[in-house]
């Protein structure tokens, strides 16, 4: 009897146990571009002015205008690429992850711009 007793504690104890363990849910981890790719601002950068829902504004009122036709003209019109310095880029620091503009990029994003800034903005 004494030892079902401890059998129903020690089986009790291990659900018990087995209720603490939980899973650590990772977040998923931004995908860099590979550097040695080359990014295309029409199938790779473009798409994401929409995908983050910067169209709502950008749109031909609110410079600039990120519309599919226009979103390379108008970044370049407006001096929003800083070939030298691709990090200070407005195109790129502006919707910055994390920044205080209405929508922002992902860091996947983000770096998808920046590495196309600093593989010299082209129309591509
Ligand atoms: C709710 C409206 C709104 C949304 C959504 C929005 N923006 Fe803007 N954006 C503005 C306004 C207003 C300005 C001008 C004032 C300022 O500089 O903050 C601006 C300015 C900018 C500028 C700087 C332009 C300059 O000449 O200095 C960039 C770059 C920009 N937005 C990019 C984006 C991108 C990329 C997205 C999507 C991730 C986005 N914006 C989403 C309203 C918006």
């Amino acid at each position: 009897m004494q030892r079902i007793k401890y059998l129903i504690i020690l089986i009790f104890g291990i659900f018990v146990l087995n209720a603490c363990e939980y899973d650590f849910i990772e977040p998923p981890k931004p995908i860099p571009p590979d550097p040695t790719d080359t990014i295309s601002f029409k199938t790779e950068v473009v798409p994401i002015f929409g995908e983050q829902g910067c169209l709502v504004c950008h749109s031909g009122t609110i410079n600039p205008d990120l519309t599919v036709a226009n979103a390379y003209q108008s970044i370049m019109n407006n001096n929003l690429v800083d070939i030298d310095n691709p990090e200070l880029s407005i195109i790129y620091t502006k919707p910055v992850p994390g920044g205080s503009h209405p929508n922002t990029y992902t860091p996947d994003q983000s770096a998808v711009v920046l590495v196309w800034i600093q593989q010299g903005a082209n129309d591509n």
